[in-house]
């Protein structure tokens, strides 16, 4: 099941992004459960957590760039849950809340060192952008931007 993230979600979400393997020169394993608090309460911002039981076992985060983007960060999966559709699922709540706020693109970027992720963005849906990514980490090397138009209602 999928469910719009709680802040009493905070310290699983954190636990979730920290068992998701991702490279260690990442940006992303610097993120601490303070930051991403702030983040998910910002204005406009949020996110969506998996659940298996009542256990948190994928999690998404969103947050706007201007009027008609809404850009996709934190999106991960338990190991010992991949393959069984969460992974899509988190990514299609970003997609309809963006189509729910009357937004016409989702975008987001994928790191240098997480190139093999591609494929499961590009099956759905996703295609490179020249585009900036607006929440590019300065001391990361620059990231694949992805982009997908969503269909309004
Ligand atoms: C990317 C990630 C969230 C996918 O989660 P998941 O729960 O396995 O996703 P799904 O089960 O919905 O997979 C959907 C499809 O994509 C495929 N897929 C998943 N990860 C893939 C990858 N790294 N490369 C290629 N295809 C992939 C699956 O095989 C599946 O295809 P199928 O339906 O034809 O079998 C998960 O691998 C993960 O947490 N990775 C580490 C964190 C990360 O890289 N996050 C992205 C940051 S940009």
């Amino acid at each position: 099941m999928i469910r719009p993230a709680r802040l009493t979600d905070v310290p699983a979400f954190h636990e979730v992004m920290m068992a998701a393997g991702m490279d260690p020169r990442s940006s992303w394993s610097r993120v601490t459960p303070q930051e991403l608090e702030a983040a998910l309460s910002a204005p406009q911002a949020g996110g969506f957590v998996a659940l298996d039981g009542d256990r948190v076992v994928g999690c998404v985060g969103y947050r706007p760039d201007g009027p008609q983007t809404l850009t996709l960060n934190r999106l991960a999966t338990r190991p010992e849950v991949r393959g069984r559709g969460l992974g899509m699922q988190l990514v299609q709540a970003v997609e309809r809340h963006a189509q729910d706020t009357g937004r016409q693109r989702v975008l987001l970027a994928v790191s240098q060192f997480n190139l093999n992720v591609l494929p499961f963005y590009e099956q759905l849906g996703y295609v490179r952008t020249a585009d900036l990514y607006a929440y590019a980490h300065p001391a990361s090397p620059p990231p694949v931007v992805l982009v997908k138009d969503i269909e309004q209602l």
